[in-house]
């Protein structure tokens, strides 16, 4: 029987589910970075909505949302671990499982905290639109994290998470990897963009993307506006040159991520967030 409260413990069998034979890059990494990722950043600072709390995309609602596809198999991977750690929520469960996947990938440690409650029903979900659309610029990605409350330089760095895994085309529609080693952390993905030549281009299913000369590598339009726009191009070169200011500001950053929204009472469990009629725009 786990004893409720051992993270350790938890930690140990998310690692063990990580290696994953047959799995894209054999690795369950990436995806549960993703997840905890998108359980976090339908946040919205005004009017104090969405976030982690609550492991909304449990709901039909919030899964269906075009920029979850693919989170089911993150989900599920998880699923196994909920049933041998009864005690845990499923909300801290994907924002934890996200921090011990990067660490195990080589990334920094990420400081994070317990308390994150399942809501009883799909009340509090919040709408669907409010994760980034990597078809879109500059403009989009203020639009959408500074509603989270972060600024460029966040951005950027968060955005160093796309150092991981790949996209496909059976669910965002664009396809390939971001770097030639993606179940490793490091800050190659922002070398490669300020280094390598990126042609325009379509993926199998349609999308405009950019690859690179051998067609192995790629890039988002959103990854692209980060060395379109000086403000975050200045970030790209910093984090290109310094891994360890990278890891430094990813950790912090990751972080914040995770914790948007999260109040905790006396008892240490987070508050529900209530889904306010205006929030629903
Ligand atoms: C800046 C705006 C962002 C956009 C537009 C974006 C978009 C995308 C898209 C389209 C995919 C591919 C999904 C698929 O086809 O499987 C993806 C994958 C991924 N994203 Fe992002 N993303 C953004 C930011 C982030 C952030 C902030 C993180 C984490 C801190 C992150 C982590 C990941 C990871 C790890 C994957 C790989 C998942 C896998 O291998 O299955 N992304 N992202």
């Amino acid at each position: 029987m786990s004893k409720e409260g051992d993270y350790a413990a938890v930690a140990e069998a998310i690692r063990k589910i990580i290696p994953k034979e047959g799995y894209d890059d054999g690795s369950a990494g990436p995806v549960l970075v993703r997840l905890a990722w998108h359980a976090s950043g339908t946040y919205d600072k005004a009017s104090d909505t969405g976030g982690s709390n609550g492991a909304t995309m449990r709901y039909k609602l919030e899964a269906d949302d075009g920029a979850n596809s693919g989170l089911e198999y993150a989900r599920a991977f998880l699923e196994p671990i909920k049933q041998q750690f009864p005690w845990i929520s499923y909300a801290d469960l994907w924002t934890f499982a996200g921090t011990v996947a990067l660490e195990y990938m080589g990334g920094p440690k990420i400081q994070w905290k317990p308390g994150r409650v399942d809501y009883a029903d799909d009340s509090n979900v919040p709408p669907n639109g409010r994760l980034p659309d990597g078809a879109q610029g500059a403009d989009h990605l203020r639009h959408i994290f500074y509603r989270m409350g972060f600024n460029d330089q966040e951005i950027v760095a968060l955005s160093g998470a796309h150092n991981l895994g790949r996209t496909h085309a059976n669910r965002s529609g664009f396809d390939g990897p971001w770097v030639p080693n993606p179940t490793r952390f490091s800050n190659t993905y922002f070398k490669l963009l300020l280094n390598e030549e990126w042609y325009e281009g379509k993926s199998p299913a349609g999308v405009r993307q950019f690859y690179d000369e051998d067609k192995d590598l790629m890039m988002l339009p959103t990854d692209m506006a980060l060395i379109e726009d000086p403000k975050f191009r200045s970030w790209v070169e910093k984090y290109a040159k310094d891994k360890d200011a990278f890891y430094e500001d990813f950790a912090k950053v990751f972080a914040k991520l995770l914790e948007l929204g999260i109040k905790r009472g006396p008892d240490g469990k987070a508050v529900v967030n209530v889904l306010k009629a205006e929030a629903k725009l």
